[in-house]
């Protein structure tokens, strides 16, 4: 790595990075791009203090922070130039994040092991489920960032329905999914059964908000499952959930499970 390098010039470098996005007169446009900006930041500072948790090398927290901040360079592009968070109707931002990573050189600033790390984590933090045939500690740094970025998503999905319970709505990180008091049998059933909900099997906000409420079964340390557990975010998820008769059964099992 670059001893040069610091979180603090590669925050001020990604304001600059970001910069370049907004546009004059799209307020919506440029309110999803700072919903980016933002959630990087947190992600650097979740990340970092998982490998300050799992007593990390300094060399080793700082290429967390990297690739926190890093992870999702690819939402920029890809939200202008296909207008949408959804990897389904466009392409997959985390590859897209690594060839821009490349193409602006950012990579260079790093040992080819490093490099390595970076795109193995960035590829794997956005898959349905993380690649089997990792090296031990690329393998850490990739369930690192996928925790990571849970623990900001949940804030950002968290205050999104508060927001809709105001009339406030954001389709972009709606999926199109439609908004009506159902629920689908398979997600709930995968949910009970302590399974990720894949998402073709999502037909309303609701299935969205119980694969979303599933993570939990994703995440890879014991510092994230406090975190989320104590963050109460998981909880108004499901105070969210237009079907109030489910709420209960729905936050004993996610509540005992972190627990
Ligand atoms: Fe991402």
């Amino acid at each position: 790595m670059n001893e040069q390098l610091s979180i603090e010039n590669e925050k001020k470098w990604l304001n600059n990075y970001v910069d370049a996005f907004f546009r004059t007169d799209d307020d919506f446009y440029n309110q999803n791009i700072l919903l980016k900006h933002k959630h990087s930041l947190q992600v650097c500072k979740h990340i970092t203090n998982l490998a300050i948790s799992l007593n990390l090398s300094d060399h080793q927290i700082k290429l967390a922070g990297f690739i926190g901040l890093y992870h999702d360079i690819g939402r920029f592009k890809q939200y202008r130039d296909y207008n949408t968070f959804s990897d389904k109707d466009s392409v997959y931002h985390g590859d897209l994040g690594i060839e821009e990573l490349r193409a602006i050189h950012k990579l260079e600033n790093f040992t080819p092991k490093a490099q390595n790390i970076i795109i193995a984590s960035i590829h794997n933090h956005g898959l349905p489920k993380i690649e089997e045939n990792l090296d031990e500690q690329t393998m850490m740094f990739a369930k690192m960032i996928r925790d990571g970025d849970k623990m900001d998503i949940y804030r950002i999905v968290d205050e999104y329905y508060q927001a809709m319970l105001k009339g406030k709505r954001n389709i972009s990180l709606e999926l199109g999914l439609k908004n009506t008091d159902n629920i689908s049998e398979k997600v709930l059933d995968a949910f009970y059964n302590e399974r990720i909900v894949y998402k073709s099997d999502m037909q309303y906000l609701n299935d969205f908000k119980i694969l979303q409420i599933a993570w939990i079964y994703d995440l890879n340390f014991t510092y994230t499952r406090r975190y989320i557990l104590h963050s109460g975010h998981i909880e108004n998820i499901i105070k969210s959930i237009t079907m109030t008769d489910i709420h209960d059964t729905i936050r004993k099992k996610a509540l005992n499970y972190l627990k």
